[in-house]
């Protein structure tokens, strides 16, 4: 495609070191999608004849279905999909092929074709993302009265509703789904017609080409359009944001999966079992999902370094653009498939959670709450008594409801009988209907607006 001005071919390694066409080949669709636009373009603006342009879209749609069907041929020679393409274009038609790339650099057309993957790429995990809320708003709806004990540094602290537990995971997705629509929308600029960096002589319609590719318009600076890669930083960045909400999630589960919690059985499809002790059945997606996250922030931190060093516009380089972007898509799909399906086949124990969150004095903040309340006491004050309730108990061995009258008496006069029904599980989260609380009244009102905007009955 470029030998005229040299007079020795590359070397083994120069071919090797050069080729991207092993994983660029990924682009293919994009490649041929962006290639008819623009030769569709080039004949409306009297560029090729029409015949040319009628011949080169159809020997591309015979391409197209070859790929479909065998697959992309990878020659190192060809070195990347773009030269593919054309090269086994100009077999099917002939010389007619080589008018294909007037007016076109492969450094616009690699750009064009990557925005295009990275949006389709976004659609598609855009749709994972929505079925995944859908999971977590179902069954934080079965679970919206579902007592179990919340943590902070995974101490027990008070008592929460599972299915408020839940739903601050459809938060976090919800901002995931953000951060990837925003992302869509600032990559929805066409660079086709940048041309190698400078524009082109040619008389083009690049408004016409972006359209055609479905971009709300095209790139205002040539320079800029070949060489930037923030669309797929975007996307990486929401990606690793995205997985980290999702490895937290994994987390929770393997905790709440081990024996001393007993809290979740996981689904026994998304669990393996050890080859030498018998009784196990171990979380290894969600732990995979953990492990992921890793690779997927990696990429976003291999990409970054790629370009931080590089002048306009655009340098080799950037050929190293896909793999950790490609790396990064494949395993967000899979870890949103993975998390998805472990919310909705989770068996959760809700006897032993409610259990656990009756242990470990997690009503402690409602005596002093209610000292406050009843006793008009400073909550200062009230959270020293309450400590001194808690020692009593737990030097006895026994929940803080099970102290008797007369040992509250001795720690405060001002305590009186109506306490205990401040201190079960039950009126501790049916008491936190702040806006955002834990009260099932509070999280089912929030489900129901969940539940609106994801258009569910
Ligand atoms: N395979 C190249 C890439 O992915 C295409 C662009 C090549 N442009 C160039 N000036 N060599 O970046």
């Amino acid at each position: 495609m470029w030998g005229g001005r040299f007079a020795a071919g590359p070397s083994a390694i120069m071919r090797e070191i050069n080729a991207s066409i092993p994983f660029d080949k990924r682009l293919w669709k994009q490649d041929i999608a962006a290639s008819c636009a623009h030769v569709a373009m080039l004949a409306a603006c009297d560029i090729v004849s029409d015949a040319d342009a009628q011949a080169i879209i159809a020997g591309l749609e015979k391409i197209a279905d070859e790929y479909a069907r065998d697959g992309v041929p990878e020659n190192w020679d060809l070195e990347d999909i773009h030269m593919t393409t054309e090269a086994r274009l100009a077999e099917l038609i002939g010389p007619a092929a080589g008018r294909l790339h007037t007016a076109r650099s492969r450094n616009d057309q690699v750009a064009t074709d990557f925005r295009l993957w990275v949006r389709d790429t976004m659609d598609a995990l855009l749709q994972g993302l929505a079925g995944l809320q859908r999971a977590l708003v179902a069954r934080a709806e079965e679970h919206a009265g579902s007592i179990m004990p919340g943590f902070t540094h995974l101490q027990t602290a008070q008592p929460v509703t599972l299915g408020h537990h839940l739903m601050a995971y459809y938060e976090m997705v919800s901002r995931d789904v953000a951060r990837f629509a925003e992302a869509r929308a600032r990559l929805n600029q066409c660079p086709l017609g940048s041309a190698a960096l400078a524009g082109t002589g040619f008389p083009i319609d690049r408004d016409m080409t972006a359209q055609a590719l479905g971009f709300a318009a095209p790139t205002a600076n040539s320079l800029d359009a070949v060489s930037d890669r923030d669309f797929a930083l975007d996307f990486l960045a929401a990606a690793s944001q995205c997985a980290l909400h999702l490895s937290r999630l994994a987390e929770e589960f393997v905790i709440w999966a081990s024996q001393p919690f007993g809290f979740v059985r996981m689904p026994d499809t998304l669990s393996t079992g050890s080859s030498i002790m018998p009784q196990k059945k171990n979380p290894d997606a969600a732990e995979l999902v953990r492990g992921h996250t890793g690779r997927i922030v990696g990429c976003q931190m291999a990409l970054m370094m790629t370009m931080k060093g590089l002048p306009l516009a655009y340098s080799k380089d950037m050929q190293d653009d896909k793999p950790p972007v490609f790396e990064a898509a494949d395993l967000l799909a899979l870890c949103i498939a993975a998390m998805t399906g472990m919310v909705e086949g989770a068996d959760f124990r809700t006897e032993r959670m409610r259990q656990a969150a009756e242990l470990g004095y997690a009503t402690a903040t409602d005596l002093a709450d209610w000292l406050v309340r009843a006793a008009d006491i400073p909550f200062r004050e009230a959270h020293h008594i309450t400590g001194a309730a808690v020692k009593l108990a737990e030097s006895k061995g026994i929940a803080l409801d099970a102290l008797s009258l007369e040992d509250l008496q001795a720690i405060d006069a001002r305590i009186d009988d109506r306490v205990y029904a401040a201190l079960s599980v039950e009126a501790s989260v049916a008491a936190r209907h702040s806006y955002g609380g834990t009260a099932p009244d509070q999280v089912r009102a929030r489900i129901a607006e969940a539940k609106a905007r994801l258009e569910i009955e």
